[in-house]
């Protein structure tokens, strides 16, 4: 496992990316060290065969991650943002990760495409109150049909605004945290497709 050393500070350059696209940003920080640490005792990863991750930024979950990933497992990563993206690839080179310039919604082509077999868990740092509705409804759809049943998706948001959205999608939704560590504080939430 290979990471480079980081040519911009994460913060400066997330600051940076989100003055630049507040709204597909959707935070004026990274998260936090236990906003991680809560999100990964959710999602499982140590056992997973397929990760993906929704909205990388500065790639702090992707590191947390890959500390976890199986040796045999791959780790799928999705990130609209050319300059996170373009860091992201100079510094993960790890071979079990795809970092991959395209977005969530393209979710099911990209398994596909690559010849994954179907998510245990996606772990999605998406802002999705601040994206077009249409978009957070593409995200959802396309990521109930790809995960695997009985896999999971969880994610954070800084609101409980998204609870009754994901459960239109999600067979279960729940709100397992409540991260005050974090700029600003965040809720974690579990959604869970049944076998
Ligand atoms: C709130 S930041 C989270 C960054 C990081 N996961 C963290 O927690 O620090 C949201 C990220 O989602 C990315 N993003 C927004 N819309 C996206 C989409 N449709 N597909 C993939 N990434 C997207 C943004 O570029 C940004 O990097």
């Amino acid at each position: 496992m290979t990471h480079k050393a980081n040519s911009l500070t994460p913060w400066y350059s997330f600051v940076k990316g989100f003055i630049r696209s507040p709204r597909s940003v959707g935070s004026i920080a990274p998260s936090s060290r236990w906003l991680v640490k809560a999100m990964l005792a959710e999602a499982q990863v140590e056992a997973a065969k397929v990760v993906v991750e929704f909205g990388a930024g500065t790639g702090v979950f992707t590191l947390a991650m890959l500390r976890r990933l199986r040796p045999d497992a791959r780790l799928l990563v999705f990130e609209i943002n050319p300059e996170f993206h373009r860091d992201l690839q100079a510094r993960i080179t790890d071979g079990r990760v795809e970092v991959l310039h395209a977005s969530a919604a393209e979710i099911d082509y990209h398994i596909e495409r690559l010849g994954l077999s179907a998510p245990d868990c996606i772990v999605s740092g998406l802002p999705f109150t601040s994206l077009p509705r249409s978009v957070t409804h593409a995200i959802l759809q396309a990521t109930y049909a790809t995960l695997k049943p009985g896999g999971v998706f969880v994610t954070y948001q800084y609101t409980p605004l998204l609870r009754r959205v994901l459960a239109s999608y999600f067979d279960t939704t729940r709100i397992t945290r409540l991260v005050l560590r974090n700029l600003p504080p965040a809720l974690v939430f579990v959604c869970r497709k049944h076998s």
